[in-house]
């Protein structure tokens, strides 16, 4: 008998969050129920999930940033389908296939005209280990600089990369000492440490996931040129923030530079399929696979599966035919429109900052005394728990999801899919704006909240929704 999902799903709904505590990790499902984002999803389209209860909920989260396209894509769908149905050699490993040769063919067209090489892996963590590699095999150097609240990945080598110390508690010794933190956006601290001539390479995100930071204007030109005079690779993070998400195809473009090593993941294969890119140079490639014996001296065993490569293929065709980037450009902008009124009105909201869907929604100490006490005394409980306090009943009241945009930041990020319209941005600004007043007037949000948690995890210390990447 052939396994029936629908069948399974209907059998043994509503055990999902006891399984996930017996056989999974149990500290995620407790912190989703202790906040009661405690759900059976049963759809997803669009930019919409929906659970067994007949409710909606829009998702500006989109799985971390995979779902560009929102969720069960139809053209993607359908090349999956099609793909499957080809019964296509997939994975035969002594063979040059053709379409990963055909998606590098187009990521390598979209890219700077320096990029001429394509690695494909099955993660963004995966494209962050090949890098490290590669820059190491390029320079016959070791250490790698990074910055401060960078996250690229929780592998070993990705975790030494990893700027948040709440990530590295309990799992050293790392790759260090021959990894280096800076402060992100500091380009003098950059210069000092690529100034002693041991550096493989500089690893950045264009725009900082946790906490949505965007370095100080002429920064990027600046890491370039550094790069170039002290031989050192420059390699763009683009896992989160390439793929249209900040109005261009890599976010890197934004500032005109041509970085040497650029990573991608999340949305390249439309949510369906893991898969991971690393885009080089031709010079570092050939220092890599330097000779024939060392043809496999760096791959994994699923990086070419064909499932991937169709995924992305068909990604990389609805951009196109659906002009995302540009849509992405354009809804950015209704979000920054839509928000701005609210940072006016509302004295804990400092700040709406990013760059085309990558959204950071920076709240901070009101200025009027009244607030101030009120701001202190929730504050007091737990760090950035303000943030936390706003996510809830966004969730709760208006079923829209979003996370707190690092530990003890009191961030809220927004991730849209890049198909999002002013509908969304709309119904965000509006939920927003509901749950700021309450905020403001002191009146539901505490007790809202404070019913959602439990006391007692209150007491241990509040669980943020914002633990994964
Ligand atoms: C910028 C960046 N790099 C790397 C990663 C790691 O990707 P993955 O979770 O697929 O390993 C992430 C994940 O969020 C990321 O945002």
């Amino acid at each position: 008998m052939t396994f029936d999902v629908a069948k399974a799903l209907r059998e043994r709904h509503g055990e999902n969050f006891q399984l996930h505590t017996d056989l999974l990790n149990p500290q995620l499902a407790r912190v989703l129920k202790t906040l009661g984002f405690d759900r059976f999803y049963v759809r997803g389209e669009g930019c919409y999930l929906y659970d067994d209860r007949g409710d909606r909920y829009l998702d500006l989260l989109s799985g971390f940033g995979v779902y560009a396209l929102g969720r069960s894509h139809p053209a993607v769908k359908a090349a999956l389908h099609q793909a499957i149905d080809l019964d296509l050699p997939n994975m035969v490993q002594l063979d040059c296939a053709l379409l990963p040769g055909l998606l590098a063919e187009r990521l390598v067209a979209r890219a700077h005209p320096g990029i001429r090489r394509v690695f494909f892996c099955n993660s963004g963590a995966e494209t962050i280990e090949a890098a490290i590699k590669f820059a190491r095999a390029a320079t016959g150097r070791a250490r790698i600089v990074f910055c401060d609240h960078a996250f690229h990945g929780l592998t070993n080598g990705a975790l030494s990369l990893n700027g948040g110390k709440e990530f590295r508690k309990g799992f050293d010794p790392y790759l260090l000492p021959a990894t280096t933190e800076v402060p992100f956006g500091d380009i003098d601290a950059l210069a000092r440490e690529l100034r002693k001539g041991d550096v493989a390479a500089f690893v950045a995100e264009p725009i900082q996931g946790k906490g949505v930071n965007v370095a100080p204007d002429g920064y990027w030109p600046a890491v370039q040129e550094l790069c170039r005079r002290h031989k050192t690779l420059f390699v763009a993070d683009e896992v989160q923030v390439g793929m249209g998400r900040t109005g261009k195809f890599f976010a890197h473009e934004h500032w005109g530079v041509e970085p040497d090593i650029i990573t991608m993941s999340k949305a390249l294969s439309g949510g369906f399929v893991p898969v991971g890119a690393v885009l080089t140079r031709d010079e570092i490639f050939e220092r890599v696979y330097s000779s024939i014996d060392r043809a496999m001296v760096h791959s994994t065993t699923f990086g070419r599966n064909q499932l991937a490569m169709v995924a992305a293929l068909a990604t990389l065709q609805a951009f196109d035919d659906e002009d995302i980037v540009e849509r992405a450009r354009h809804t950015g902008e209704l979000f920054e429109k839509g928000l701005a009124p609210l940072v006016e009105k509302y004295e804990m909201l400092h700040q709406v900052r990013g760059k085309g869907l990558i959204i950071g929604v920076v709240f901070g100490k009101p200025t009027s005394r009244a607030l101030r006490v009120r701001w202190s005394a929730i504050e007091a409980v737990r760090n950035a728990l303000f943030s936390q306090m706003v996510v809830v009943p966004l969730f709760h009241r208006h079923r829209i999801l979003t996370q707190v945009a690092a530990d003890n930041l009191n961030v809220i990020k927004l991730l849209p899919p890049l198909i999002a319209g002013e509908e969304e941005v709309d119904y965000f600004v509006g939920a927003l704006d509901d749950v700021l007043a309450d905020a403001h007037r002191g009146s539901g949000l505490l007790l809202e909240f404070g019913t959602t948690m439990a006391r007692s995890a209150l007491r241990r210390g509040v669980p943020t929704a914002s633990a994964t990447p």
